[in-house]
């Protein structure tokens, strides 16, 4: 069975003890492929460095709305840059998030859409964070009519009815650990309305550690319990839907 661990941060300080280990085991674990995914300029950098060094681990570069409002003016230059490295195939992180607000709501909306409009130009997949804020989030992509580049909806947090819209547009659907957490009927529900060929799984790691391993620091080789549950959800063999997963990830960021 072949893993594809489609999210994670590798690059966090949160492994900066360990990550060498971390990364050694992650192939007899199953992981064969995970995409390290950065959240601003430095952490691109860093995630492409990895990539670098581990075939087996591709990049994102792009700038979460976290840290949207610390781009610097010439950030769609750098990125530009990132984005042709080889070891890179999306750029993302990019969205809203209005759970945090950590930056203010239209620097936010303006940093996506520029990075929406360099994905586009670029014929780059996004990888979309979108927390509290799928309202605006799927007025901006309306908005853009046909002019929609590839991408996935990362640790999906939509209505089932928004996921349909997303589908609509293209878009993968991607879920983390918040699917096997106890309260999670309504994140089962949107999965429910996801199509097998556009699923995705991922870790988020170091964060949302998965149950049953809640209060751990999460990693890449836990994607597995993300499988197991899509693979109860969905009614299908973890053997058939790793390798589904896989294909899907591999589709979406051309590998
Ligand atoms: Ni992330």
């Amino acid at each position: 069975m072949r893993l594809f661990d489609s999210h994670c941060h590798l690059d966090d300080e949160r492994f900066n003890e360990d990550r060498a280990e971390v990364i050694a085991h992650l192939q007899e674990k199953g992981v064969t492929r995970c995409c390290c995914v950065g959240s601003d300029l430095p952490s691109s950098h860093r995630c492409i460095a990895l990539a670098k060094e581990y075939d087996f681990i591709c990049a994102a570069a792009g700038v979460h709305p976290h840290e949207a409002k610390d781009a610097p003016a010439d950030y769609l230059d750098q990125l530009r840059e990132l984005l042709q490295d080889p070891c890179t195939v999306a750029l993302g992180e990019i969205g809203l998030d209005y759970y945090y607000d950590l930056s203010p709501r239209d620097v936010q909306k303006r940093v996506a859409q520029e990075q929406l409009e360099l994905a586009f130009e670029m014929d780059m997949p996004v990888i979309f964070h979108i927390r509290d804020a799928h309202g605006d989030m799927y007025e901006i992509l309306r908005a853009r009519g046909k002019k929609l580049p590839a991408g996935v909806i990362h640790c999906c947090s939509a209505s089932p009815e928004l996921v349909r819209e997303y589908l609509k547009m293209g878009f993968y659907i991607s879920f983390a650990g918040p699917v096997t957490f106890k309260k999670a009927a309504s994140v089962v529900a949107a999965s429910l309305e996801v199509p097998l060929n556009r699923l995705l799984i991922e870790t988020d790691s170091p964060y949302l550690t998965p149950v049953p391993l809640r209060g751990q620091r999460n990693e890449p080789a836990f994607v597995r319990y993300i499988l197991e549950k899509q693979a109860e959800i969905h009614g299908v063999s973890t053997e058939e839907l790793s390798e589904i997963t896989y294909q899907n990830a591999c589709d979406l960021y051309n590998i």
